[in-house]
Order: C-alpha cells, then structure tokens, then sequence
C-alpha cells in the first residue's frame, strides 16, 4: 500500500456553498457577524502564521512547550497506533507527539487545505519510513468518517481552536468526537486558559498590527469570491475582552455610515458608523469547564498539563 492517500470528503464546491450560506446569514443578521473559519485563505493562513511568533501571541509557544515536555508520556499513556488530527494545517507542533508515538501506524492529518495536507503529508513519510498518512480533506465540524486503522486511537484538536466555537456548537462537536472513540481511545484537546485581561487583549491586538491584518483579511475573502466591495481600511480592529463569557472577541468596526454590495448575494449592506462586525470569538478556560464540556460529551478527564506559566493546558480524556 502506498504511504500516502488523500481523501476528499468536501466536494470542490462545498465551500462557495457554505461561504455564501455564512455570509448571507452574518451580514442580514443583527448584530452582523462572520465565521473565523473564512479568514484562511492563503494570505490568511500566512498572516495566522506570523500571529504565532509573535511575542505577544504565547499560544502556540506555551502549547509547543506542553507537547515537547509531555509527548513522550502521552504515548506512554495512549499506546497510541492511529493519530487522527483535526485541523491539522502545518502539521508543526505534532511532531514532537508523532516522533514520541513509536508504535504509531497510520497518521490522519484532517485539514480544508489540500496544499498543506500533501506538503505536510510527504515531509513525515519522509522522516518516518513505514508511516502511513491518510490525509482527509474535509471541515472538522462536519460528521468525519475515518479510515479504518488499527486501534488504539488518538485523536487530537491542538492549538485552541475549540474556542472559536460557541458554547452550543462546541457540544455538538466534542459528541461527534466522542462518536468517532471506542474504549481505549482518547482525545488530546488544547485549550488556552483565563488569564489577566491585558495579556488576552494584547494577544489579539497586537502592536505590530497584524492581528488587525488577519481580521480585515475576512474582508478581502468575501471580496474575492463573492464581488463585495469592501474597503477594509473603513473599519478598524477592535479586540475585547467579554468577561460574562470569558471569551476575546475579535470585531470589525465601521469607521463612517456605509454601505457595501455583495453582488453574488444580491445584497447591499448598511453599515452605520461605530456599527461592529463580530469575526471571531475565542473562549478561555478553566480545568473545571473543560472537564464539564468533556462529561457532557461522554470523555472523562485523565491528563491535565500546562505549560509553566500555567497559560495554556492539553488534555487528555477517554469515553465511557
Ligand atoms: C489558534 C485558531 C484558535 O483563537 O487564538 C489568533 C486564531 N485569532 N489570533 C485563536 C486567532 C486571532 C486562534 N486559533
């Protein structure tokens, strides 16, 4: 069997779909609002990129620190022999964890990017001769079907993504993971952690500008494959930080009254001055939420690691 074999389970036109659907739905509504998954397109994902390095952006540093100084236990752990990652991208982080996984036979990068899938993809089977990778392109809050691979599996969700979903959709998401478990299975979840406002802010506001670039990158999206005329210099950044909720949220606000046109919607949106976009909310947590979350799913917290400044955490749960 070849070591590599790529799965499309989103047809090619799946994602104009959902596009509009999304921004149909986030600009008829109030307040007006557009999913985070359309900020990365190429661009996008290069500026997500250079959010990650950036020194007020400790994330993906404090997670990095978290795999590096806890994979080798994690396989232990887990005998893991199928690693199934959902939003995979760069596939970066996770190979402290697929060198640490000794016994691993098959490797399932789960990502929309084909591009990074393959690139990805054919650097590990280079490294690790006798790997398997199964890459599936697909959106990983959509019912995933999984190869079958031998078992023990582990499938991990890093990064802090959960937190881009709202309360409701994030349930739904870890029981469709649940779903995906048999006994002796786990998951490996990351979740960035509540901390001081003015950290939280500045990791989304940061003074180089670029969080701001990333924001108004939606824009461009929506410019490029939908003909809106969006002028992302009339809104600015806003990041806040919502306490009641213990969520960032990223906003666009418009600097004067506008009005913009989505010709493949057939839509002519109002914007009065001040008026905010919502772009993305990103939920901070605390190890009593993330262990409710999971039992609610049916996963029973067994690991609980955070990096030294206690900023971040992974877990790792089973099902019941
Ligand atoms: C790592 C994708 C979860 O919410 O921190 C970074 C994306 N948004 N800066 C996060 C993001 C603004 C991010 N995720």
């Amino acid at each position: 069997m070849s070591p590599f074999l790529l799965t499309r389970t989103l047809p090619e036109d799946a994602t104009d779909a959902a596009l509009r659907a999304d921004v149909l739905r986030g600009l008829t509504g109030t307040p007006k609002t557009l999913p985070p998954k359309w900020f990365y397109d190429a661009h996008g994902s290069d500026l997500f990129e250079r959010i990650t390095e950036l020194p007020e952006y400790y994330p993906t540093r404090a997670e990095r620190e978290i795999l590096v100084g806890r994979s080798a236990e994690i396989a232990s752990v887990t005998g893991a022999r199928t690693l199934v990652e959902l939003g995979s991208g760069s596939s970066e982080k996770t190979r402290h964890l697929i060198e640490a996984l000794t016994g691993l036979h098959t490797y399932v990068p789960v990502d929309v990017s084909e591009s990074a899938l393959t690139q990805a993809g054919q650097a590990l089977i280079a490294e690790r001769p006798g790997l398997q990778v199964h890459a599936l392109i697909a959106d990983f809050t959509a019912a995933l079907a999984l190869p079958r691979t031998p078992g023990p599996r582990l499938v991990a969700f890093l990064g802090g993504t959960i937190g881009n979903l709202p309360p409701v959709e994030r349930a739904a998401f870890l029981g469709s993971i649940r779903g995906l478990l048999s006994p002796g299975d786990a998951l490996l979840l990351g979740t960035d952690l509540v901390k001081d406002e003015e950290v939280l802010v500045r990791a989304y506001d940061d003074a180089a500008g670029v969080t701001a670039a990333f924001d108004k990158n939606v824009l461009t999206v929506v410019n490029r494959e939908l003909g809106a005329d969006f002028d992302p210099d009339a809104f600015d950044h806003v990041a806040l930080w919502d306490a009641r909720n213990e969520w960032i949220e990223m906003r666009l606000r418009s600097r004067a009254d506008q009005t913009v046109k989505v010709p493949a919607l057939g839509l002519a949106v109002e914007f009065a001055a001040g008026e905010e976009l919502r772009t993305e909310i990103s939920a901070k947590f605390r190890r009593d939420s993330v262990s409710a979350e999971l039992d609610a799913a049916g996963l029973s917290l067994s690991h609980w690691w955070t990096d030294s400044e206690g900023r971040f955490a992974l877990s790792l749960s089973t099902c019941r």
